[in-house]
């Protein structure tokens, strides 16, 4: 008897407990490799190279083409468009908060920044250079050198110079402060009730947290969420067919200025997404669906809620403005 009401009284406890856990706070420490820190000149530097197109073949495409500041360091089409208007097979992702990431692009085959960095240099579909190239074209530029001379002690400029520059800047492109983040810290009025409501959904019935968890709302688990297009996903990684057609579940910062959405750019509206993530997917009966991914007979009602929740995790649109002047 006395058992029951202690475990009654928890519950609702925990369930009464209108302010959420600080857990969904960025921790204001950012993580960096030992071998990479972020220092002042190397983020300099790689805010130049990650705007500069001239790391790609034909000096068109920067990083930052697709990564764009203004769209939350996206790009805003389906599917990413590289050089000579080549077409990728996947949808950009945000850059922001990749600092604390464990692993990187859609099926995580990358696992540091550093390891990132160089490949869509390399991809044909995006600046088409190889990385030797690359080397040699910025070797040319005479104005690189003292600028890598700054960030590294001399002005050798190697490849793993370039990608480690690149993730530096990179590592300081972290989310800021969101109406979410003021409710959290105990604003009451800093979101509105359909809001709440809309988080209880994600937390308890949509089960969202299972994956969309921590400050960043993801734990970067890999999932097939039955969206039912041929991406193998995380197949590649080691051809088990257990990842085939799963990816990483990405950020929701900012996820309300980020459409289009999914890995294949498929799904047009915030609405649509939450729909498809709260049941079951878009194909339900696919094989391979994720076993953690199940339907929760989400209502249009809910997902509207949860939809305005999400509108809380949208911060001040970046200001960062590309560099005037590029070495010469
Ligand atoms: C043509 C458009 C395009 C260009 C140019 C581009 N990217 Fe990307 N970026 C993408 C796409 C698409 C993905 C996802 C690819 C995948 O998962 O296979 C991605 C993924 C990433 C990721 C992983 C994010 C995550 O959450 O896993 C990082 C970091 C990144 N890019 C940084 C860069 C850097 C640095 C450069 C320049 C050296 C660059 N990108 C150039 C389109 C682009
Ligand atoms: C089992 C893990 C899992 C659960 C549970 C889950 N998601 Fe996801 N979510 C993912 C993965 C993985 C993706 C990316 C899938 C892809 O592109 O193939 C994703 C993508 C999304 C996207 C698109 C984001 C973008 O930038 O493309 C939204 C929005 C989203 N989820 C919201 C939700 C909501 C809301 C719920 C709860 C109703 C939920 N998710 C439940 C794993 C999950």
């Amino acid at each position: 008897m006395v058992r029951i009401s202690i475990l009654t009284l928890l519950l609702f406890a925990l369930g009464a407990s209108a302010s959420p856990s600080t857990h969904w706070l960025r921790p204001e420490k950012i993580p960096a490799p030992k071998e990479n820190p972020i220092t002042e000149e190397r983020v300099a530097l790689g805010k130049l190279l990650f705007f500069d197109p001239r790391l790609s073949r034909n000096d068109t495409v920067s990083c930052a083409s697709c990564h764009i500041p203004y769209y939350y360091w996206t790009d805003r089409v389906p599917k990413a468009v590289g050089i000579d208007g080549r077409k990728g097979t996947r949808n950009t992702p945000t850059i922001i908060n990749s600092a604390y990431l464990h692993s990187f692009f859609w099926d995580a085959r990358a696992s540091s920044l550093e390891e990132q960095a160089l490949g869509p240099v390399e991809a044909k579909a995006e600046m088409d250079l190889s990385a030797d190239e690359m080397v040699k074209k910025l070797r040319k530029i005479e104005g690189y050198a003292p600028l890598f001379k700054k960030a590294f002690g001399d002005k050798r400029i190697t490849k793993e110079r370039v990608a480690k520059a690149i993730a530096a800047f990179e590592r300081t492109v972290v989310s800021g402060d969101t109406p979410f983040d003021r409710w959290v810290r105990g604003e009451k009025d800093a979101i509105s009730q359909e809001a709440k409501e809309g988080y209880e959904i994600f937390i308890a019935d949509g089960h969202c947290k299972s994956c969309h968890n921590g400050f960043n709302f993801t734990n970067e688990s890999l999932n097939n969420i039955a969206l039912g297009d041929d991406d193998p996903g995380a197949y590649v990684l080691n051809n088990n067919p257990i990842w085939r057609g799963s990816f990483k579940t990405p950020t929701l910062r900012n996820v309300a200025e980020t459409s289009p959405y999914f890995h294949d750019g498929s799904v047009h509206t915030l609405e649509e997404a939450v729909y498809i993530c709260g049941n079951g997917g878009r194909y339900k009966d696919l094989k391979g669906r994720s076993p953690f991914f199940r339907d929760r007979g989400l209502s249009m009602t809910q997902v509207r809620k949860v939809v305005r929740f999400l509108e809380t995790l949208t911060e001040e649109r970046p200001k960062i403005e590309p560099p005037e002047t590029f070495p010469e």
